[in-house]
This record gives structure tokens, C-alpha cells and sequence, in this order.
């Protein structure tokens, strides 16, 4: 586990988003883990920049993104398929038929899940998965549970995630109370982790997964045993440890 502590949610963005185009540079047709929510969005903007500088080429690039609200279709404002074409997808030149999201819209959700699950082995694994953190600890959508979630599946939101999310949204009552998520062991098999976290309210969350016992409690915990994990977290949400 190594901690990169960084001053701000800038700073945060920049090396997140160097340690993305080393990987992308390194190997072009990587398969890239990627992540929604407030965290990354600076770091998806730090690469708009460089791949508009002529620095970085998406190209052979192929995505797998975490989740997915379970009944918002892709065109709705707040789907993450909205969110990743809005925020990196539509500023880049990678190649539409190699974005992987998965379908909270699906009428058979069991099999949603299990060709999720068969895409991600299709691709030959996650070279680097981008993550943040909710604020329980929750990766992806993998809630706090008794038993830690292999494969793609589909959860109930807690109310702890749905009021995060809410800010978001109109009202509360609009945030989905499910979702579809990659599984734990889809995002341990990655070979590379990176995890952003910013800001005070994140502080609780790194301490427990980050220096507490791991336990499918605190989903993130688990990555105390990847083997090459890196967290890029600013002073505030360390300010725990
Ligand atoms: C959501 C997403 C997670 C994300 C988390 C934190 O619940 N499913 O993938 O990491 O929110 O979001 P934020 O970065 O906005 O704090």
C-alpha cells in the first residue's frame, strides 16, 4: 500500500491523472477501471487537457466502469453512462464500441451481471482500476455487507450513500435505491489500484479502510491486501491518520 498525501483536491487530480497516462502511455491499449462521483472528475479533466495537448492517445483504450444506477437509462442526466460521456468520454478519442458500462436498465439483471462479468475477462482483466471512496467505505457500489461480493451484482443503496449521492439529484426521493456494481473480487483482480480521496468527509472512511481491520464492513479494507495499491488522498481526508 503506498499513500501519496497531497495538499488539495487539484494536486490530488494531477497525480491521479499522471499515474493514468504513465499507465496509458506504457501500455495503449490498457483496460482502465473507471470510477464516477465527485473524485475523479478533476483527474478526467487533467487528461482532456493532455490528450488536447497531443500527449496522450486513448485510442486503443478499453474501458470497464465500476457501476451503474439500477432503472436510470443512459440518456438520464444523472446515469453514469451520462456522467462518463459528459465528463471524459465525449472529450477524448476513445473508441465507442471499447466503453464498457454496465446496463442498470437490462430486463434480466442476473444476466447483466454474469455478461458484465464476461466482458471484463473478455478484455483480459483490469490493468488499472481507478476508485474513490464512499463515505462508509463503499467501493463501486459493493455496501457494507457480511460477506465481501465476488462477481458483477446487483444492491440495495443505504440511506448513508443515498443522502451522499442526494446533492446530485432534486430531492432525495429521486435517487435510485439500487444499482448494479462490479464485485470485490472484479476489482482486486486488477492489477494496479488507484484510489482518490479528498476532502474531510472522507477522513473517516480512509481511516477505517486503510489502517483498521478488513472486514466486508468496511468494503475498501480489502485493498489493504492488493498487492499494488496506491491511495492519492489530500491532507483533509487524511487528516485521521
Ligand atoms: C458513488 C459511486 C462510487 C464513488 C462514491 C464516492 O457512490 N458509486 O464509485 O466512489 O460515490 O463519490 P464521490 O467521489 O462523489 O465522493
Amino acid at each position: 500500500m503506498r499513500i501519496i498525501r497531497v495538499k488539495d483536491y487539484q494536486q490530488m487530480s494531477r497525480d491521479a491523472a499522471n499515474i493514468i497516462s504513465a499507465q496509458v502511455i506504457l501500455k495503449p491499449d490498457s483496460v482502465l477501471g473507471l470510477a464516477t462521483g465527485s473524485s475523479p472528475i478533476g483527474a478526467y479533466k487533467q487528461l482532456i487537457e493532455w490528450y488536447n495537448k497531443g500527449d496522450l492517445n486513448f485510442e486503443k483504450v478499453r474501458s470497464v466502469n465500476l457501476d451503474e444506477y439500477a432503472g436510470l437509462t443512459a440518456d438520464h442526466d444523472q446515469s453514469y453512462h451520462y456522467f462518463m460521456h459528459q465528463n471524459f468520454f465525449d472529450h477524448i478519442n476513445i473508441a465507442p464500441q471499447n466503453i464498457h458500462i454496465p446496463d442498470g436498465c437490462a430486463a434480466d439483471m442476473e444476466a447483466e451481471c454474469a455478461r458484465y462479468d464476461a466482458t471484463i475477462a473478455a478484455l483480459g482483466g483490469i490493468d488499472l482500476q481507478l476508485l474513490g471512496l464512499g463515505v462508509n467505505g463503499h467501493i463501486g457500489f459493493n455496501e457494507p455487507s457480511d460477506v465481501f461480493a465476488k462477481g458483477t451484482h446487483t444492491v440495495k443503496l443505504t440511506d448513508s450513500t443515498r443522502i451522499a449521492n442526494q446533492r446530485f439529484f432534486q430531492s432525495l426521493d429521486e435517487v435510485p435505491s439500487g444499482a448494479i456494481t462490479m464485485g470485490i473480487f472484479d476489482i482486486i483482480q486488477a492489477q494496479r489500484v488507484l484510489v482518490i480521496a479528498s476532502g474531510e468527509n472522507k477522513a473517516q472512511a480512509i481511516k477505517k479502510a486503510f489502517f483498521g481491520p478488513v472486514t466486508p464492513q468496511v468494503p475498501a479494507s480489502i485493498l489493504q491486501f492488493h498487492k499494488d495499491c496506491t491511495l492519492v488522498a489530500d491532507e483533509a481526508a487524511l487528516s485521521l491518520i
